[in-house]
């Protein structure tokens, strides 16, 4: 079959809405979907689109889009879940890039290979995952994280990175920094170690398994889902792209600082000495909980979550994040990171 035959479609004048967890209705002037890893390794060669500005999207939960695209949307929609085998004690386990963080959370359960148990309703894809580490109640999927492959954009070269080479920290990667734009993630590689003990430190999945007849994989999912459920909001019912902001770190003097200011500060000591802070706490304080700018909002049960009640644009969610970013500064002398990207 000729090269010809196997591009991708080009679409044009592409709307990205259900392509962006906030829903915001921006349009792209190209879009192509990409479903297999020799699309991603040809895009280079393409003369359709080969010096266009490229944006790779996956799920869109961690994106602001606050205009129009004038360049190539390429979304991908690489599929397949695949035991690889063992190996030290672990199970290896890959995944499509394209493929659902929650449904493949799922389905390793299935399998009866625990390990990501903490990690379901989180939105977005697979390929998504390793690029902000993401993590929730107790556990980071760098922690699970074996290696990836990707696709240079600029040369079409197949790359694999492992866990050195991903460089994760706290929702952060290569993949934000030096690595931002370059690459398209294709499939991840997960080590799911058969020694499995479950994370329950989390007081709120504590709470939510008091009484349960049981505490395997299957019911911290379960506790996941039930907490997450009661607190964030789901995007396809109100817009919103999870956590809009890092939990801040500061060193431990500015801490004490703080801590004799603000009574009930709620924070989290760091092995390295500094102190995390939750930003919701600081935000919620602010007394942002609840509050609006046009139809951008503030979550009313988690003051973390910025949130399009209807209508909002980028740019009213960027506007209400720098009012709230002031008055955090004002109060507390901390700066808030986002932790989203924009466009
Ligand atoms: N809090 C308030 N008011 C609020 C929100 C929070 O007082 O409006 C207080 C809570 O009572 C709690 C503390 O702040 O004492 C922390 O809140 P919570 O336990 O809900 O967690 P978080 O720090 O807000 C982080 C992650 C979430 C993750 C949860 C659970 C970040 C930026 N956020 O939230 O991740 O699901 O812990 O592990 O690290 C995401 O990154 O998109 C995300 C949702």
């Amino acid at each position: 079959m000729s090269h010809a035959l196997l591009a991708p479609e080009l679409l044009a004048d592409y709307s990205l809405q259900t392509h962006n967890t906030f829903g915001f209705d921006m349009r792209a002037r190209h879009a192509m979907k990409i479903d297999s890893v020799d699309a991603a390794a040809s895009l280079h060669t393409d003369r359709r689109v080969m010096n266009m500005a490229q944006l790779v999207l996956g799920g869109g939960s961690n994106i602001v889009l606050t205009r129009d695209f004038d360049g190539v949307a390429l979304i991908v929609g690489i599929v397949g879940k695949r035991v690889i085998g063992e190996e030290d004690g672990a199970w290896l386990v890959e995944a499509g890039a394209g493929e659902n963080w929650h449904d493949f959370v799922a389905w390793t359960l299935a399998q009866g290979m625990p390990g990501l148990e903490n990690l379901p309703l989180i939105p977005g894809t697979v390929g998504a995952a390793p690029i902000q580490n993401i993590g929730a109640y107790g556990l980071e999927m760098g922690e699970r994280f074996e290696r990836l492959n990707a696709v240079e954009l600029a040369t079409g070269a197949c790359v694999e990175f492992d866990r050195t080479a991903c460089a994760f920290g706290y929702r952060d990667s290569f993949f934000k920094r030096a690595g931002r734009g370059r690459f398209m993630i294709t499939s991840v590689v997960f080590r799911l170690p058969k020694a499995w003990r479950p994370r329950t430190e989390y007081a709120d999945v504590a709470r939510a398994l008091e009484g349960a007849s049981r505490c395997d994989a299957q019911a911290i999912f379960d506790a996941v889902v039930a907490v997450r459920r009661a607190k964030l909001p789901d995007w396809t019912v109100l817009g919103n792209a999870g956590s809009f902001f890092k939990n801040p770190v500061v060193s431990a003097q500015a801490f004490e600082t703080l801590k004799a200011r603000e009574a009930g500060v709620v924070s989290y000591p760091q092995a390295d000495g500094q102190v995390k802070l939750a930003a919701g706490w600081l935000i919620d304080r602010c007394g942002w909980k609840g509050r609006n700018i046009g139809g951008a909002a503030v979550h009313e049960r988690q003051a973390l979550v910025l949130v399009n009640r209807g209508g909002a644009t980028g740019t009213q969610v960027l506007e209400l994040a720098e009012s709230i970013k002031r008055d955090v500064l004002v109060r507390f002398d901390v700066e808030l990171e986002m932790e989203p990207v924009c466009l």
